[in-house]
């Protein structure tokens, strides 16, 4: 087979700005340690997310130039529900500025004290909107999920005997919804299989819950399923989409990952009732019907990329170039989430640093590492993102310590991938000397974006 190469030729480029380690030193530091609070002028490979970052296609920009920005009625709205239904088969689609815009609508409504969320695991956001309506969000994942060193095919399904185990004990009446996160991001952009959707959704309609997709990957998911469940081999990519949502009453999008925009997202539902109770709350929070939140140009961007993200090309290549950095990292030793899932590579930072405990924070000891070597900006998904306290001030730390390098779509070559993975293996070779960190600052919800830190000088 020969190489498989990036189905596009590069139009616009935008340069980027080299440093030197010693200013990095100083950069880093002056950021408390925390990459989010670096100038992205600063950084030279960001692989912090693949969210708002891809690079737009010559047919968006050209959409752009066509959005309609009537306040009401535009046209570029009913472009982007044409776009939206043909995937989601879904009665309503309200657009919103970005995902938890929705997710905030749908739980402000759904939410509140003394219900609960199963997941197969919540991204932190989603956790955030439903513990802000003092709802409990639980994640279900299956045992394989929980680790790294663990190949199989679909690693982000949801445990179904105990979710029903869940159900019973919780009662369905306090269970507005049940989600499933496709792919799922926080364990590692592993997919889900039409299977486990399927035995989700029977669970669901035996108990009268409805089933929810947080639908951002939900493209490089069915792109997956294609790949590795038997009996989708020959079926298109948006057929097995479409079969996804088929299963679903809702869905929350991210427009910003599998939409290829660099903002937008919705919230697609069957309900009647519920949809013009989210509509209501749309108009007072986001805006009007058809822009919640969006000009009429980000809508038309959203409509040509649903159609591009499904392009079985595009898809092959994403898949690729995401597992071709896994790949050289598992030949090399380093340890990481397996197999690679489909937008991120996750280091595991347990087995990279075992000599610094989740309380000392290894991930973003990895992270910080890799920028001052490489310029490389990547974030940690561990104790500092999703660690708790208990009563006693001790860390409850989460199941695994990860550092995410998430690749922005359409937007590295296969040269810049090649120097990550050599930054990344000089600071594997020197990890006997990294330290771990402790946390100066820290805001009481979503601390990673602003918490500051520093090393521990042992
Ligand atoms: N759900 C999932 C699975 C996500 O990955 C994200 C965002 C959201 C919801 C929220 O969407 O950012 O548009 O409000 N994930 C980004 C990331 C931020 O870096 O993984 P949003």
């Amino acid at each position: 087979m020969k190489t498989i190469i990036e189905p596009f030729k590069i139009k616009s480029v935008e340069p980027i700005r080299f440093t030197t380690k010693e200013e990095r030193q100083q950069v880093i530091e002056k950021a408390g340690y925390n990459t989010f609070l670096l100038h992205a002028d600063d950084v030279l490979i960001d692989l912090l997310t693949d969210s708002g970052t891809s690079a737009m296609s010559s047919e968006q920009w050209a959409g752009i130039m066509r959005g309609d920005e009537s306040y009401a009625g535009s046209k570029s709205f009913y472009k982007f529900e044409e776009a939206v239904k043909k995937i989601t088969g879904m009665k309503h689609i309200i657009p919103t500025h970005q995902g938890r815009a929705a997710e905030k609508i749908l739980f402000f409504i759904v939410g509140g004290s003394g219900k609960y969320f199963p997941n197969n695991t919540h991204f932190d956001t989603t956790r955030a909107n439903i513990e802000f309506t003092n709802a409990e969000a639980v994640d279900i994942l299956i045992e394989e999920g929980k680790h790294p060193e663990v190949r199989a095919d679909f690693k982000g399904n949801m445990d179904v005997a105990q979710l029903k185990r869940f159900i019973n004990e919780k009662g369905n009446e306090n269970i507005p919804l049940c989600m499933l996160t496709v792919t799922n991001n926080s364990g590692g952009g592993q997919p889900v299989s039409m299977q486990n959707i399927k035995e989700v959704k029977e669970v669901c309609v035996k108990h009268g819950i409805p089933l929810f997709l947080d639908a951002c990957r939900f493209a490089e998911n069915a792109y997956f399923i294609k790949k590795r469940e038997k009996g989708y081999e020959n079926k298109s990519v948006l057929a097995i989409a479409q079969e996804i949502f088929s299963y679903a009453d809702g869905a929350t999008m991210s427009a910003k990952k599998d939409a290829l925009v660099n903002i937008g997202g919705f919230l697609a539902l069957n309900d009647d009732e519920l949809a013009m109770q989210c509509r209501n709350l749309l108009i007072v929070t986001e805006g009007f019907l058809t822009y919640g939140g969006l000009a009429g140009r980000d809508l038309e961007a959203v409509a040509q990329g649903l159609e591009e993200v499904l392009d079985e090309h595009y898809l092959q290549y994403r898949i690729r170039s995401v597992e071709y950095l896994g790949e050289k990292l598992i030949l090399a030793g380093v340890p990481i989430i397996e197999p690679p899932g489909g937008h991120a590579i996750y280091i595991d930072a347990k087995r990279f640093l075992p000599h610094v405990p989740p309380e000392e924070f290894p991930g973003q000891s990895i992270v910080c590492e890799l920028y001052i070597e490489g310029g490389i900006r990547a974030v940690e998904i561990g104790s500092v993102m999703f660690g708790k306290y208990d009563k006693e001030g001790k860390l409850i730390p989460p199941p695994m310590e990860l550092v995410r390098l998430a690749i922005p779509r359409r937007v590295y070559t296969q040269s810049h991938i090649d120097y990550v993975i050599e930054v990344i293996l000089e600071v594997f070779q020197n990890k006997d000397r990294l330290r771990g960190y402790k946390i100066i600052y820290e805001a009481p919800m979503l601390r990673h974006f602003t918490a500051l830190f520093e090393p521990i000088r042992k």
